[in-house]
């Protein structure tokens, strides 16, 4: 049933109307106002699906009050009710936002059809807004993968670094670190965590996967951050198809707001899930040609899997030197990707400490807590997005 309010100075001719919606099924007349405030409040007031105004109503003009309304109750449909017919009233009424005009002296017919179509609208507006108030609801977490362009050049470290100071940084954004190195799985190295459960037995249970489950297969590090770490036997691996593996993110991106992974060094079918899946994918690279071959293996891979274009992968360098032969200002002309401007020195030395308490907390190093803030922002709220005041540090 549809609620209908008119809006009339004119008595006699609401009556009219009255008379004829009565005979329309699936309609009522639910209030007759004569002025324009009275009517504006009514609709504010009482449920109310569809609106007819007189052209002659007043004091405000009739085009203005469906602008107002249409503001302020968008899935509400208004009518104009025309005595003179004119075109411009057509097109000030659809401006405005209203829904149709119906022409006075009324006629049945036209009236029939007007209102079973603004009755339509009300519906699929109704759905659209009840979806839209649902959406607004959940979570829609960003997931940044970092994968490396060969072995060894640090996108674990980048990974569970990054996770670790997001996590203490930025304490009202709830963020997780997912392992899909599944052949190395080298996160629960770096941080020292019981391993007795991964993401292959989230995997496993594939059709009836919720996001309790999902916590169950979590590690909770000791600086609070919690993990989903790859499976400690490569058996267990077959498990983890591409398919579980986006069911798996969907879940994550409605409870979490930052997914941070660690997505190896090989274009395996995991990598690529993911790759394809991801806000950001940063290919980790070091300043050398045999580093910027395997990246342009790699881009080539996911282009080729269509899964990424190399435009949108942005490169990292790492471990810096200045004292290397191979400038690390030579690797944007090697790439199509974008290049961090934020370049990781080599800090062994540094980075030490961490290693060997597989704790990143261990590294006191100020220099690079600012390097992984700057990456951090960059790709966790893009570099135009306000930043979390907390991580904003
Ligand atoms: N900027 C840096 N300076 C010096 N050493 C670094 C730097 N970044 C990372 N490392 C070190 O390099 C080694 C390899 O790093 P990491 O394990 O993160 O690389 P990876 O890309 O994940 O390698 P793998 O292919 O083995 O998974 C580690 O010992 C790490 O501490
Ligand atoms: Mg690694």
């Amino acid at each position: 049933m549809k609620r209908i309010a008119l809006g009339f100075a004119d008595r006699a001719m609401a009556t009219e109307l009255s008379a004829i919606l009565a005979e329309i099924e699936q309609v009522e007349v639910v209030g007759v106002l004569t002025s324009s405030a009275e009517l504006v409040d009514h609709c504010l007031r009482q449920e109310t699906d569809i609106v007819l105004i007189h052209d002659g109503l007043g004091p405000d003009s009739a085009t203005s009050v469906i602008r107002d309304l249409s503001f302020r109750r968008p899935g509400m449909a208004s009518l104009i009710v025309s005595s003179t017919g004119e075109t411009q009233t057509v097109v000030d009424t659809m401006e405005a936002g209203g829904r149709g005009v119906l022409t006075y002296p009324f006629v049945f017919e036209q009236i029939l059809s007007r209102i079973a179509n603004a009755s339509a609208w009300v519906d699929q507006m109704g759905a659209v807004l009840a979806g839209r108030a649902a959406g607004a609801g959940v979570r829609r977490g960003k997931v940044v993968a970092f994968a490396g362009a060969k072995g060894g050049v640090g996108a674990t470290t980048f990974a569970a670094h990054l996770a670790v100071d997001l996590h203490q940084e930025w304490p009202t954004a709830k963020t997780i670190l997912v392992d899909l190195d599944l052949e190395k799985g080298d996160v629960s190295a770096m941080l020292d965590v019981r391993h007795t459960v991964s993401i292959a037995d989230v995997a496993k249970i594939a059709g009836d996967m919720t996001i309790d489950r999902i916590q169950d297969a979590t590690v909770v590090h000791d600086s609070g951050l919690t993990m989903l770490l790859a499976p400690q036997d490569v058996r267990e691996v077959d498990f983890i198809s591409p398919e579980a593996l986006r069911s798996v993110f969907n879940h994550l991106r409605r409870e979490y707001d930052v997914i941070i992974v660690d997505a190896g060094a090989h274009a395996t079918p995991a990598q690529a899930t993911v790759v394809e899946l991801a806000d950001e994918v940063i290919a980790v690279v070091t300043a050398d040609v045999l580093c910027l071959r395997s990246l342009h293996r790699l881009t080539t891979a996911w282009e080729s899997l269509g899964v990424r274009k190399e435009h949108d992968v942005r490169v990292l360098v790492n471990k810096v030197d200045k004292s290397d032969l191979f400038p690390s200002s030579a690797v944007p002309k090697l790439t199509r990707a974008p290049v961090f401007t934020t370049e990781v020195p080599q800090m062994a030395r540094y980075l030490e400490p961490a290693v060997t308490n597989r704790d990143p907390r261990a590294v006191t190093e100020k220099q690079w807590w600012t390097l992984i803030r700057e990456i951090g922002r960059q790709v966790t709220t893009g570099p135009d997005a306000p930043l979390p005041a907390a991580a904003a540090g």
